[in-house]
Order: C-alpha cells, then sequence, then structure tokens
C-alpha cells in the first residue's frame, strides 16, 4: 500500500499496551491501529492523507497543462519533505531543552509558596529517578486513596502502570509541602518573609500533594503533559489545584510548548469539572472525538489548552 492509496488513515495509539497492532479496512479506505510502546499516555488521532493522484500544475501557453515535477532535489515533495524533517528537529530541540533544565520551579519565584484558604504550604520540585522510597510510598498511596475509585476495575493494572511511570528519569515533579508543626503559621508568616531554611524540616509526613508532568511531543508538536495531579482530600477545594495548574501552564509558556495535556477518566467528574474551569476541553485527538464510537468503549477523555494557533489547530479543532 503506498500512500496514495490510503485517503484516511486511523492511527490509534494506546500506550498502556504496547506492541499491538491491527488494520481494519473499510472499502478503499484503511484503517490503520498501532499502540505505541511509550507506556500508560492515552492518544487517539486520526490523520487525513491525500488520495490517490500527485497534483497537477496549470500554465499557460500552448502546452497549457503539464505534469510538475514531483521527485528529486528541488521539487515539491522534497522541499515538503526537508520542511517536515525541520520542523521535526525544531520541535526536538525544544523539547530538549526544556528536559536539559534542571529545576523549572526555581524560574517562578511566585509559585514558591501559597498561603490562602487556610494553607501555608510551598513547592518544591524533584525527579522521578531521585525519589526515595519514602516518597515513593507516598505517591503510590495517594494515588490509591484518590484514584482507585474513578479507575474501578481497571486500577489494579493502571496501577502498576503508574508504579513504573513515576521512576523514569522523564518524571518531573513538583511537591507541595507544608511548614512544618507550628514552626511557620499562616497568621506568623509576612508575606516576603525568607523562609527557605524552614524547608530542610519537612520530610514525606507533611506532603499535601504533588504534580507529575513531562515535556513530550504530541502530534508533531511539543506539549508538556500532565501525568498527574493529585491533592490529599483535605486540601482539596482551597485553590491549590489552580495554583499548580497556573504554574504548570506557565512553565509551559516559558519553555514553548504548544500546550498542555492531560488524561482524565470519565468517571472522574471532580476532575472534569476542575478542568473546565480552568478553561481545558477536550482535545481532537481524545478517543471521543476521533471516532465517537470507540470513544463510547474508552473510560477517559484526552484534554488540553493550547497556546499556539498551531496548537490550537491541531488539537484543539482537529484540522490536520
Ligand atoms: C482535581 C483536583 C486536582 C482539583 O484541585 P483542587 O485544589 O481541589 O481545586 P481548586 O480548589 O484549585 O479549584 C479550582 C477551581 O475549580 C473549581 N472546582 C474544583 N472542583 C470542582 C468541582 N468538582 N466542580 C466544579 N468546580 C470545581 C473550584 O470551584 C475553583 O473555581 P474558582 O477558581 O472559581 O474558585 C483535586 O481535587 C484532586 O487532587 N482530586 C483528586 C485527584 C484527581 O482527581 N486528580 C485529577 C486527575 S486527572
Amino acid at each position: 500500500m503506498t500512500k496514495w492509496d490510503a485517503p484516511f488513515r486511523l492511527i490509534w495509539e494506546n500506550r498502556s499496551v504496547p506492541h499491538l497492532v491491527s488494520i481494519f479496512s473499510f472499502g478503499r479506505t484503511h484503517t490503520s491501529v498501532t499502540l505505541n510502546p511509550i507506556p500508560s499516555r492515552h492518544n487517539l488521532q486520526m490523520k487525513r492523507t491525500s488520495a490517490a493522484c500527485p497534483p497537477i500544475l496549470k500554465t499557460t501557453g500552448k502546452r497549457s497543462w503539464r505534469r510538475r515535477r514531483t521527485r528529486g532535489p528541488g521539487s515539491a515533495v522534497e522541499q515538503r519533505r526537508s520542511q517536515i524533517l525541520e520542523r521535526k528537529k525544531a520541535t526536538e530541540e525544544l523539547i530538549r531543552k526544556a528536559v536539559a533544565v534542571k529545576d523549572h520551579l526555581a524560574l517562578f519565584s511566585d509559585f514558591h509558596k501559597y498561603q490562602r484558604n487556610g494553607l501555608s504550604v510551598y513547592l518544591e520540585s524533584g525527579r522521578g529517578h531521585q525519589l526515595a522510597l519514602p516518597m515513593r510510598k507516598y505517591i503510590q498511596n495517594l494515588l490509591k486513596v484518590n484514584m482507585e475509585e474513578p479507575y474501578g476495575a481497571e486500577w489494579p493494572s493502571e496501577e502498576k502502570v503508574k508504579r513504573r511511570e513515576m521512576v523514569v528519569p522523564e518524571a518531573r515533579y513538583i511537591f507541595v509541602k507544608q511548614y512544618s508543626n507550628g514552626f511557620i503559621t499562616e497568621n506568623s508568616m509576612k508575606e516576603g518573609t525568607e523562609v527557605e531554611h524552614m524547608h530542610a524540616a519537612c520530610s514525606e509526613s507533611c506532603l499535601l500533594g504533588f504534580v507529575h508532568y513531562r515535556f513530550v511531543v504530541e502530534e508533531e508538536l511539543p506539549v508538556l503533559y500532565v501525568y498527574e495531579l493529585q491533592m490529599e482530600p483535605s486540601a482539596q477545594g482551597k485553590g491549590l489545584g489552580k495554583f499548580m495548574m497556573q504554574l504548570i501552564e506557565q512553565m509551559a509558556c516559558k519553555n514553548q510548548m504548544g500546550a498542555v495535556m492531560l488524561t482524565v477518566q470519565k468517571a472522574n467528574t471532580q476532575a472534569m469539572a476542575f478542568y473546565t474551569k480552568l478553561r481545558y476541553v477536550i482535545s481532537s485527538t481524545s478517543p471521543s472525538r476521533v471516532d465517537p464510537q470507540i470513544g463510547l468503549e474508552k473510560s477517559y477523555e484526552i484534554l488540553c489548552k493550547a497556546f499556539d494557533s498551531e496548537a490550537k489547530s491541531k488539537l484543539e479543532d482537529g484540522d490536520y
């Protein structure tokens, strides 16, 4: 099958289940389902390739129609190919630069502390492969407390996937930590007070939540993907989630990512309402938008917020 034989190609990547490939045919169109070996981000995308013939160029003069040169150096195909390669290189370079930053949080001093709604916390960054055992246990426990219910029967397998993906070097974290026992309270803390020296006193016991994010390529665009946003039940509804997402969006923009993306279980109606409030929309790459039938079978949606016109067009509007 050449690329001209396939006017419509549906590529479905379910990253939780690697290496499985199947192909469906609908008359002259083909739908291929590929499952990407990168673990656990769900991605579903429909690509349209133009049908059949190479383009014909209309010219003036005696020979009114002439076949355009379509192969070889300088041809339209070759130019298009080199444009695509350049864009791919530029995207990879942006990801490489973002990944090379040691501490993204350090660049956003407005987000180092949060003192509102009875909370007095500070943020701290971390990396997946540097998490100490107590921290890994903390993350696993909070995930179970918050996510077992929305995942339902899928939880046991999803939990295994999450345990694997939480400790890899690409996994970046921002932790929410409480100032330790009464040393600094909301009342005693003054705006701008230097409290960094207190941070060492806080261990896993005073964690209130975390966000796990990565810089990845989706639909050939660089994006910041939120793998997890988890707050302790006692810390929910106090503005912390919004604060964390504002930080995430600023980090995405600073690193020239086209969008922030994330996956939400449909059963997690609270999280859906939260992200809707923050103006996230169901991405055109989400199963329900690629194919409503497949969407019905899937328990999740992919949400996004785009920051430039190309990302908006590809990830929100679904223009290919
Ligand atoms: C979802 C979660 C991250 C939201 O964080 P949060 O700190 O509780 O939310 P916030 O207090 O920052 O809420 C921000 C805004 O969203 C709104 N919001 C939050 N939850 C809402 C809900 N269930 N329904 C409607 N609006 C909601 C708030 O009213 C607030 O609006 P405002 O800015 O006008 O005041 C948090 O509740 C959580 O950790 N839940 C469990 C884990 C989870 O589901 N994570 C998401 C997985 S994808």
